[in-house]
């Protein structure tokens, strides 16, 4: 049985996979309006990921018997100035869930749930694995800066993901 506390975070990190998601998906959607195919299918790959984690979040409650409360989300930003712009946004926002993982590992450990606990240890895995791949787009698109002619071949490579 999950205590209230723990209850009430893990149903706050479903609202911060969902809004991950939206975020990502509102990424896809401003490439995909420039068509830049390959940054929106790389970015809608993302969001789909996030959904993914949001839903594990969604059965181990249920599977503790808890309620989960889908929340409101906020409304993403929808424009960026720049394709590294995107994607610097993009490494803050895992290094925020990451800190939010860790705030719940801690909430774990402080109550006493083992269950919890090792069920986050694979979200403790997948942030390192998140902050490295959205880390590794943004420092190319660094080394690219504005050449237009490498964007458009980063874009091939990047619509690749998911193939
Ligand atoms: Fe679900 Fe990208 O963290």
């Amino acid at each position: 049985m999950l205590s209230k506390k723990m209850l009430d975070a893990l149903n706050n990190q479903v609202k911060n996979e969902m809004f991950s998601w939206h975020l990502y998906h509102s990424m896809a959607l401003h490439f995909e309006a420039m068509n830049f195919k390959g940054f929106a299918a790389w970015m809608k790959a993302q969001a789909a990921e996030e959904m993914g984690h949001a839903n594990k979040f969604v059965d181990f409650i249920i599977e503790r018997g808890g309620r989960v409360v889908l929340p409101a989300l906020e409304k993403p930003q929808t424009e960026w100035s720049s394709h590294l712009a995107a994607f610097q946004d993009a490494v803050k926002h895992e290094q925020f869930i990451t800190a939010e993982i860790n705030k719940l590992v801690d909430l774990a450990h402080a109550e006493n749930d083992h269950p919890a606990h090792y069920f986050l240890g694979w979200f403790v895995s997948e942030q390192v694995e998140e902050e490295a791949s959205v880390g590794e787009v943004a420092q190319k698109l660094e080394m690219i800066g504005a050449s237009s002619h490498a964007i458009f071949m980063f874009d091939a490579v990047l619509g690749k993901r998911g193939q």
